[in-house]
């Protein structure tokens, strides 16, 4: 298999699980040494492990992402430990609870924000210096297909990741001329740890085959896929766009017809 991100530095948030564990362990596969950020010690460090079993390249560092201390800290022991940072997945999230705008609080409001949209700003902020000194970067974001057309009870979430699509484009705009490129994700059902809670995998009834045109939902490899390409110099023309990973499902719902003959 070609190896795409030999020498380069890829600096991972919420890299512990699910989506952002799947796209270290891409990233480390195709040569990169990865920097993965997360609260969770555990989880964090367990992907660590599992990338120097592979003989790859790795480093955990705890970060709140929603924290600047720990943002900037981030940042730093990544410049400190690998001389660079090349690639920004600037992933770590949080559902938010299922409930409809007027039963939602105040703190739970200010906690998805600060986590789902102040992290991508504070991680972007102090990463885009050093890509400035370096002359080139990539920052992918996650974004959601509820970022584009929200779904009941995830209102904070889908304002959350709306913004993230904008903050895309509008710092593409602003580093475009200094050769950083931005783009985001937004992935449609992606089986991981987040989503079991809301669709247990062991539910009987799972029948998709009325919600996503590939009728199944995707894995946390889907996005990894998409994000290797984002980063990678076949994308290199591309900045501020937002790509859709959905298994078709924002294409439009459909109806349990019969087919015609
Ligand atoms: N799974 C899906 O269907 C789906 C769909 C659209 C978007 N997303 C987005 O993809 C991203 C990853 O989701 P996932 O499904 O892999 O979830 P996950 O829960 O499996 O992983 C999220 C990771 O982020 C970490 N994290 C949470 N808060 C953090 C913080 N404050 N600072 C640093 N790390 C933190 C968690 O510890 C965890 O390791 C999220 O931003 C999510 O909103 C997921």
């Amino acid at each position: 298999m070609p190896k795409r991100f030999i020498n380069k530095v890829a600096l991972i948030t919420g890299g512990g699980s699910g989506i952002g564990h799947a796209t270290a362990l891409a990233f480390a596969k195709e040569g990169a040494k990865v920097v993965v950020a997360d609260v969770d010690d555990n989880r964090g460090k367990e992907t660590v492990k599992m990338i120097k079993d592979i003989n790859g390249q790795a480093v955990y560092i705890k970060t709140d992402i929603s924290k600047p201390t720990d943002v900037q800290n981030m940042v730093k022991m990544a410049v400190e430990t690998y001389g660079r940072i090349d690639i920004l997945f600037n992933n770590a999230g949080i559902p938010g609870l299922p409930v409809r705008l007027a039963e939602l609080s105040v703190e739970d409001w200010d906690r998805v924000i600060d986590i789902n949209l102040k992290g991508v700003f504070l991680g972007s902020k102090y990463t885009i210096q050093v890509m400035l000194e370096q002359g080139k970067g990539v920052i992918i974001n996650i974004a959601s297909a509820s970022g584009i057309t929200p779904t009941p009870f995830v209102s904070v979430y889908a304002a959350a990741k709306a913004g993230v699509i904008q903050l895309t484009k509008a710092m593409a705009i602003e580093y475009g001329s200094e050769n950083i490129r931005v783009n985001c994700i937004c992935p449609g059902f992606i089986e991981t740890p987040m989503t079991s809670v809301i669709i247990p995998p062991d539910l009987e009834s799972r029948d998709y085959s009325h919600l996503w045109p590939l009728t199944k939902p995707g894995s946390p490899e889907d996005i990894a896929k998409a994000a290797l390409y984002l980063a990678s110099d076949d994308a290199s023309f591309v900045t501020g766009t937002s790509l859709v990973v959905d298994g078709g499902w924002l294409a439009g719902t459909s109806l349990p017809l019969s087919k015609g003959s």
